[in-house]
């Protein structure tokens, strides 16, 4: 219960009032605000000129009433930052508020957008100890992957799962694992030329792309493989992960409403209300979603291990030489002492969130690089060529593949302008101080160097925005251009000290909470491009494409479709291997 009480506590007390503007509520009960009350019309969304011209777009900006950015009492402009056709208002806010936008959260809590990179960097590197994952986060995930996955666990223990994982991850155990890739990807070559031997057709390439990334993360992760990519349809482990991220989207507002009823009702009530929702409805589909997950998790490590226990003498090697999850960690409880072994639980929950880390994002990111291609013949074009001349669809060694260079660019360009996840959100856990690179000027003109921010503030981290930062990338920054890493970057870029793990990015957070699996997905990207756009052309077919904001965007066929896919006209490529 004390929990509960500290939480509401520092939400409603958060961002230091030196930071306010004059608009901004001052006390407490000022932050709550009241169901149905009339909010006054604000003059500060860019697109009201009263207040831009006097400030500048430098300038802290109050969301919260703008006619633009309408407020819901209980969610504040939460509700619609995390709806899911807003794309776009995601996007005008990275673009036209600044490097720092207060945003109002959970029953009028303010909650700071930051893309400034010296911020961010205070926020992941600096001062990481300071921010905390926020509670709802952390149930979410427990709930999802289970209490013991890498982004469920805090402090030490996430420290010792980390470094048990990372050599799963290492470049050297890249190198070792491009080989099978490619075996993988050509099998996903042969069941797209035999969809198109005899002329274009439209394909979900979502869909393929979906289970080109469950196969590689079960094969190259898991030791283990789920799909033999031949036949149209998927097993129902694909189908449940698939739908996972709209699933979770429609949840985002509740997590908050979650995290209380941990503290407040017991398990087997909380149970029971999961329980009685009625089948159709998105919180008993999560729960079917979750269930299949968790039970397939179960399965593949049970047989492993009876398999091991039998003597079976294809897994006795497997996990003696073995780097995909299974062995590693098998291996490392056999020598850790009792207390250092990860329970078998640790292992599962891992597996769970492997399999889900993996897919959805590069499955997604990779539709997105497809997507662009089709808009962009010339570009699919200059592509194909590089790839051709370099004979990239065969096994190429793992420093030969990073060297191609348009290839290098046109999959950082598509990460830097549409990261597959566009925000996480952190809670200081106590009173700091957020420097900035450039000064920002509050509504009354306050000049700020700095922001002072309070125990219990939440942030948002703002990859969107970070990366298409007008004043680190340039005037071009929102617009997708591959060619401008075939020369160096501008210096503001380097001089930014941009805390992302990869390229100057935020796409894979940055930290001690970095995605652990990025040279994975870069590797699989690569591969699965080299190989599809030496083969085959991609085409926008009359359908239009919608990209829907969840955790992970994801695209459908116009905006209310239900079922993530991405159709495209797809051919054989003139002269191509099939
Ligand atoms: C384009 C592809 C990908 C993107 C954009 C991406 C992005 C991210 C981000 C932003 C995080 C931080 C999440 C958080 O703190 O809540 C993360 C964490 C993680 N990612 Fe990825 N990821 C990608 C691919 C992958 C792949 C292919 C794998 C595994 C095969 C993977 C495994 C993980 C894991 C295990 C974590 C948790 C790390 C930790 O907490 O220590 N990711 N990823």
């Amino acid at each position: 219960m004390s929990q509960v009480h500290t939480y509401f506590e520092t939400s409603y007390i958060s961002i230091s009032n030196e930071v306010l503007c004059s608009r901004i509520p001052r006390s407490p009960s000022d932050f709550m605000g009241t169901a149905g009350q009339d909010y006054p019309a604000a003059p500060h969304c860019p697109r009201h000129a009263s207040f831009t011209t006097s400030l500048g777009s430098e300038a802290i900006k109050d969301t919260e009433t703008t006619p633009c950015h309408p407020k819901s009492a209980a969610a504040g402009n939460l509700k619609k930052f995390y709806a899911r056709d807003a794309a776009d208002y995601q996007r005008n806010l990275a673009r036209e508020y600044g490097p720092i936008v207060r945003l109002s959260g959970f029953l009028g809590a303010p909650i700071l957008y930051v893309s400034d990179s010296k911020a961010l960097h205070t926020i992941l590197i600096k001062e990481e100890h300071i921010f905390q994952e926020t509670p709802e986060s952390i149930a979410n995930n427990t709930v999802v992957f289970g209490a013991h996955s890498l982004l469920s666990t805090l402090g030490a223990q996430h420290g010792r799962q980390r470094k048990l994982l990372n050599p799963v991850f290492s470049a050297n155990h890249m190198r070792h694992m491009l080989p099978l890739f490619y075996t993988v990807i050509h099998k996903l070559r042969s069941a797209i030329a035999s969809r198109v031997s005899e002329g274009q057709r439209e394909i979900d390439m979502l869909g393929w792309m979906g289970r080109v990334a469950l196969e590689l993360v079960g094969q190259g992760g898991l030791g283990y493989s789920f799909d033999p990519l031949v036949t149209d349809s998927t097993d129902t482990y694909g189908e449940a992960l698939k739908s996972l991220v709209p699933a979770l989207s429609v949840m985002m507002l509740y997590r908050k409403v979650a995290v209380i009823a941990q503290y407040v009702l017991p398990a087997w009530l909380r149970r029971a209300v999961v329980d009685a929702f009625p089948s159709g409805t998105e919180v008993h589909k999560l729960k079917n979603i979750i269930n299949t997950m968790d039970s397939r998790a179960r399965e593949i490590y049970n047989a492993k291990k009876d398999a091991f226990a039998k003597g079976d003498a294809t897994v006795v090697k497997q996990i003696a030489e073995g780097n995909d999850i299974i062995s590693i960690l098998m291996r490392a409880n056999s020598v850790a002492d009792a207390a250092e072994r990860l329970s078998e639980e640790e292992v599962i929950h891992q597996m769970s969130l492997l399999i889900s880390a993996g897919m959805d994002t590069t499955s997604n990111a990779l539709s997105r690089i497809l997507h662009l291609l089709a808009q962009n013949p010339d570009v699919q074009d200059k592509l194909r060529q590089e790839l051709l001349a370099a004979g990239a669809a065969d096994v190429m060694t793992y420093d030969d593949l990073n060297h191609l260079r348009f290839l290098d660019s046109v999959c950082r360009e598509t990460l830097r302008v549409y990261p597959p996840v566009t925000i996480l959100s952190r809670i200081a856990d106590k009173d700091t101080v957020l420097p900035l690179s450039e000064p920002i000027y509050g509504a009354d003109g306050t000049r700020m160097d700095e922001i002072p921010i309070a125990k219990g503030s939440e942030v948002l981290l703002g990859f969107l925005g970070c990366n298409t930062s007008t004043a680190i990338w340039g005037e071009d920054a929102h617009e997708w251009k591959p060619e401008r890493w075939l020369s160096s970057l501008p210096s503001a870029v380097t001089d930014a000290h941009i805390p992302g793990v990869y390229s100057n990015l935020m796409t894979f957070l940055g930290g001690k909470r970095a995605c652990i699996g990025f040279k994975f997905s870069e590797m699989e990207t690569k591969v699965v491009l080299a190989v599809l756009i030496s083969n085959f052309t991609f085409e926008l077919s009359d359908k239009p494409i919608e990209w829907n904001v969840a955790p992970v965007w994801y695209p459908t066929v116009g905006k209310d479709d239900k079922e993530p896919r991405m159709p495209l006209k797809v051919g054989l490529y003139k002269g191509s291997w099939a």
